[in-house]
């Protein structure tokens, strides 16, 4: 089966541009046109939702030139949120906007709005995103509310994803197997693929073998799965 949401973790953009003797943003800006491939590939393949790591809260340890790189990298990105609009698309940003410079937060704040009641494929950017402030955020927003127990749906409701379905399936480029703060509740029973593609290099053909690969996993969420039979 093709799944309903992949959420991609988009490493290897500086390795690529590294192994190529050129500076790291020059795989930020290579990176950027995967994704733009991607998006188109994905809803030429059915998809309804992809969900893009763009930004964590980590990456702000990064030197500060490669974050005003990639903070003018998503300004570019959100230039184009009409053509967004044209296709019909959802946009939703998660993560801690606030954070981020203000034209971008606002930027992005409008683009949720403009687009929110599009039907076509949904695009979720996370920028500034981390599970662990997410969660925290979470938790702050429930204890405002007066709450003083919770239900998982509240949980549910009070994440960045609140408008989201859960993945399906975790791809991360780059060769590195581990999931650095992403999405880590909202993955509890994704599929999880990890292949040594620089995300630069992804595009439709690296997409359609994600998907052979995942329509033959099992997926049991805790019983036997498929088509198991009582002896
Ligand atoms: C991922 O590529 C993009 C961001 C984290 C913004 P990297 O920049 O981490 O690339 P590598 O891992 O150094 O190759
Ligand atoms: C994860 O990549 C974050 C994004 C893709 C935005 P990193 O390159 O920052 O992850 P680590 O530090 O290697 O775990
Ligand atoms: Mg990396």
């Amino acid at each position: 089966m093709t799944p309903s949401h992949i959420a991609f973790i988009m490493d290897g953009n500086g390795r690529w541009a590294e192994r190529r003797h050129l500076p790291r943003k020059y795989g930020h800006k290579m990176g950027t046109e995967a994704l733009e491939r991607t998006v188109e590939a994905a809803a030429e393949c059915g998809i309804k939702t992809v969900t893009f790591y763009a930004f964590s809260t980590e990456n702000w340890s990064r030197p500060q030139s490669e974050i005003d790189y990639l903070m003018d990298t998503f300004r570019k990105f959100l230039a184009r949120k009409n053509d967004y609009q044209e296709k019909n698309y959802r946009l939703v940003f998660i993560g801690n906007l606030g954070k981020l410079p203000q034209d971008i937060a606002d930027s992005c704040r409008d683009a949720m709005a403009r687009t929110e009641s599009n039907t076509g494929l949904t695009v979720v950017i996370a920028m500034n995103y981390g599970s662990w402030e997410e969660i925290t955020s979470a938790v702050n927003q429930l204890l405002a509310q007066g709450k003083t127990q919770v239900t998982e749906q509240d949980i549910v409701r009070a994440l960045y994803t609140s408008t989201v379905s859960f993945p399906d399936l975790v791809v991360r480029t780059g060769g590195e197997i581990r999931l650095s703060n992403f999405l880590l509740l909202q993955s509890a029973y994704s599929e999880l693929l990890f292949t040594d593609t620089l995300w630069p290099d992804f595009d439709k053909k690296e997409l359609k073998k994600v998907i052979e690969i995942y329509s033959k996993r099992v997926r049991k969420f805790g019983g036997l799965g498929g088509d198991h039979v009582e002896a």
